[in-house]
């Protein structure tokens, strides 16, 4: 499968890294101050912090302990 959106508001992950790109925006909060994504379910957001880490926009794996070693750090 596939993951490359947030499925709630139909997001890309792509559209969030032009967004960072554009605004420099290095969190989730600092992205959703310019564009609709994650209010929901969140389960896009350590797809997203791992796109704001690595500039990956297409996810094919689960996201593992590894990729978040400290936990949700609310950004
Ligand atoms: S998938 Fe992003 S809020 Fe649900």
């Amino acid at each position: 499968m596939q993951i490359d959106r947030c499925l709630c508001f139909r997001t890309t992950f792509a559209e969030l890294k032009a967004v960072a790109g554009a605004t420099g925006a290095e969190s989730i909060a600092a992205l959703q101050e310019h564009v609709a994504f994650g209010h929901n379910c969140r389960l896009c957001h350590p797809y997203v912090r791992r796109m704001l880490r690595t500039g990956e926009t297409v996810f094919r794996e689960i996201v593992t302990e590894a990729d978040e070693p400290g936990g949700d750090t609310g950004r």
